[in-house]
């Protein structure tokens, strides 16, 4: 226990209190050897899962000045599929889907954006729906107390109403969010998702927002 307890007062001297990785955005003490050990897991796995080497045949649908956005489909060669599934994994594990599935993963679409540093920075997964329940806003529950709590349980309406597309899963890297990057890649999917025609607000879905999700797509449904 002493050993244990000196080592801390040591490495506390040179880097005291919380730290951000620059690279993967984790904050962790610098001091804590277990921390520390826990960091680098991190850090490698998903440097390595968004790592993007890039392909020959691409399939990108926007080009911007931060970066691109390139979809995959179910048929895509299994280089790309493999691709696709880590990042899911990554994301699933920084949402805590445990074991998630798609509900049909042979008509989920990927979309992707790409940095100009060939980094997978953001991900969305779209699938084919038949149905939504409208979020209600229940002003009952309105109020910083129950605040927190609402922001996972909302209020759908019973009646089901006819939609298009569900999101099933939105990501963007933590140290590159509110650049616009979701919202550019919801514009894509709207324009690209149903071929011919862009999608109206009532005909896309997100499925079970966590609170991020909801502050993102409250504001996105309102512009
Ligand atoms: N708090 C408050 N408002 C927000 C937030 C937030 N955390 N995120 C987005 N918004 C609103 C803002 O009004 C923002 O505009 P502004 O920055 O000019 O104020 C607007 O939405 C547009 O935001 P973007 O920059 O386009 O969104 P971003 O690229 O940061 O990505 C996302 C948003 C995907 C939710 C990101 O925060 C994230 O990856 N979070 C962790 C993963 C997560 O929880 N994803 C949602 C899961 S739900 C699902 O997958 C169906
Ligand atoms: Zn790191």
């Amino acid at each position: 226990k002493e050993t244990k307890d000196q080592m801390i007062i040591d490495a506390g001297q040179k880097h005291f209190g919380a730290v951000t990785c620059k690279s993967c955005g984790m904050i962790y003490t610098a001091a804590s050897p277990e921390d520390e050990a826990q960091h680098i897991q991190y850090h490698q796995r998903l440097l390595e899962g968004i790592k993007f080497v890039g392909w020959k045949k691409e399939r990108i649908l926007a080009a911007f000045w931060d970066g691109k956005i390139v979809l995959i489909l179910p048929d895509d060669p299994k280089y790309a599929i493999k691709k696709a599934e880590e990042v899911r994994e990554l994301v699933d594990s920084e949402l805590g889907f445990k074991q998630a599935t798609l509900s049909c993963p042979s008509k989920a679409k990927t979309y992707m954006f790409v940095s100009n540093e060939k980094k997978i920075v953001g991900c969305l997964i779209a699938e084919p729906i038949k149905q939504a329940h409208r979020v209600l806003v229940d002003p009952v529950h309105k109020g910083p107390q129950i605040e927190a709590e609402n922001q996972r349980a909302w209020r759908c309406s019973t009646k089901p109403e006819a939609a298009i597309c569900g999101i099933s899963r939105i990501w963007v890297f933590s140290l590159l969010r509110r650049k616009g990057i979701a919202t550019r890649m919801m514009d894509t999917v709207r324009g690209n998702f149903m071929y011919g025609s862009f999608l109206s607000l009532d005909e896309i879905a997100f499925s079970d927002p966590t609170p991020d999700g909801k502050l993102f797509a409250t504001t996105y449904c309102k512009a």
